[in-house]
């Protein structure tokens, strides 16, 4: 296989450079904790390595060094289509490098020979009471193909420390494999009364699941790459990739640890921002009858905040610009839905509440983040079942929480296991400061 003969030979560079850096830096410090942050969700302590992707606080995210804007334009395409196969972005993730179109279409090829679902595990999503959430049968499915994985078999059977990231790459391409036929399972015997739609072998992974979707304009195919692309990854201490790399490193497999993560996704304070930015747009809509103009929506805005909340969609813990993922889904809007209601107030809310947030001088960040626009993007083309917004996300969190593990497992990161004190413990630290 392609990707596991390129991945064997860059992993041993990497062992070499980070073997180097322990072993010659190991006590060099990369900063300091104070008692906000052990009680504060450890925001901004620096305790994680990836090399995956890294948010900018002006540029926003950089997949393996890449902007957005440089990889819709570098990654390789379907033919005749306008945004990037999945499988070039997943080669990037694990390989480092921009793939050719002979490689994505090498990775593409690999999902292929891997997607068939169990039977069981469609059995294991009919016997859930209908209206279980689908988030909920989303994680199941993925934990039910847990006994498939070759990492727990191998391991059990002896297998060398430095040999893990090979049934972890197995593993990682199989589920990764997987996710579009289940979760458009999911949808269809959720919300379309159980009509499933089988998959078309001519389609990449993305344009496959737009069409196991349903949705018949072309162009969704194009929106689900690039919603893809845009949610695959973003750093290590968010909630679904930590969760997933917390319990990978037990060496759960890549099916518990995925399994994990997306359970940490289906928290309101995670995944589920899009459905309430989209909430607060329809809530407009609804109280103006329409599309309001300027004033109105500014006024609005402010009701909002002298309520006591937030604008959701707007502001973000360390970008201070326009994130990239928004303005890559506006540019998708303009060209394909630019008379669409709610699109078309997505677009306002961006022109009216930056100015807003700043004369109210509290966030940092006045400008919107991903969340602000993707919902109506979806509710343009009829997915209007909020809930299911999650899973889509949880199909391109896939790709990067997967890819992560391989290499945690290739540069044997080790069992997590931070510090804890007591209340009284940091009491005595602050009496002696
Ligand atoms: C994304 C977010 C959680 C970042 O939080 P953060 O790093 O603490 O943000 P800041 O440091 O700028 O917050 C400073 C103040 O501005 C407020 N603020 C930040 N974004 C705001 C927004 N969109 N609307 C109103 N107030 C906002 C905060 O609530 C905070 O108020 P406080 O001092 O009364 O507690 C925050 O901007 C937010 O709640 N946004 C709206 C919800 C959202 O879009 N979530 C999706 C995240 S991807």
């Amino acid at each position: 296989m392609m990707l596991k003969e390129r991945l064997a030979a860059e992993i041993p560079l990497w062992r070499e450079r980070v073997r180097k850096l322990v072993k010659e830096n190991g006590h060099v410090k990369v900063g300091e904790v104070n008692i906000s942050q052990v009680y504060g969700g450890m925001r901004d302590v620096k305790g994680l390595v990836t090399d995956i992707s890294y948010v900018d606080p002006v540029d926003g995210i950089r997949f393996r060094g890449y902007t957005i804007p440089e990889l819709l334009e570098k990654l390789p395409k379907p033919e005749g289509a306008e945004m990037p196969y999945a499988g070039g972005l997943y080669y990037l993730f694990l390989i480092g490098a921009l793939p050719s179109l002979e490689d994505a279409e090498e990775v593409e090829r690999e999902w292929k020979a891997r997607q068939a679902v169990p039977n069981y595990v469609f059995d294991i999503i009919r016997a859930m009471p209908p209206d279980t959430h689908p988030m909920t049968l989303f994680t199941q499915a993925v934990l039910a193909l847990q006994s498939g994985s070759i990492f727990s078999t191998q391991y059990h059977h002896g297998l060398k420390k430095d040999e893990y990231w090979i049934p972890t790459l197995e593993d990682s391409l199989n589920l990764t494999a997987k996710l579009p036929t289940i979760a458009t399972y999911i949808y269809r015997w959720k919300y379309k009364h159980g009509y499933f739609i089988p998959s078309n072998p001519d389609l990449d992974w993305g344009g496959n699941f737009a069409h196991m979707m349903g949705i018949p304009e072309e162009e969704y195919k194009d929106l689900s790459r690039l919603y893809f692309l845009l949610h695959s990854d973003h750093e290590s201490g968010n909630v679904s990739a930590h969760a997933t790399h917390l319990v990978g490193s037990s060496l759960a497999d890549v099916y518990y640890a995925t399994s994990s993560g997306l359970s940490g996704l289906a928290g309101p304070l995670h995944g589920l921002a899009n459905q309430e930015c989209l909430a607060w747009l329809l809530q407009v809509y609804n109280v103006y009858q329409g599309v309001p103009d300027r004033e109105e929506l500014r006024q609005f805005a402010w009701e909002t905040l002298d309520s006591g909340r937030v604008i959701p969609g707007y502001g973000h813990a360390v970008l201070r610009k326009t994130d990239p993922r928004f303005t890559a889904q506006l540019e998708f809007g303009m060209k394909h839905m630019d008379t669409d209601d709610i699109f078309l107030l997505a677009k306002l809310v961006y022109e009216v509440v930056p100015d807003v947030l700043r004369d109210q001088g509290k966030a940092k960040d006045p400008w919107p983040n991903v969340d602000a626009i993707s919902g109506s993007l979806q509710y343009h083309y009829g997915i209007k079942e909020f809930d299911f917004y999650t899973v889509m996300f949880g199909v391109s969190r896939a790709l990067g929480v997967t890819a992560n593990a391989v290499w945690a497992r290739a540069l044997s990161q080790p069992i997590e296991r931070p510090k804890s004190l007591t209340t009284a413990m940091l009491e005595d630290i602050a009496s002696k400061a």
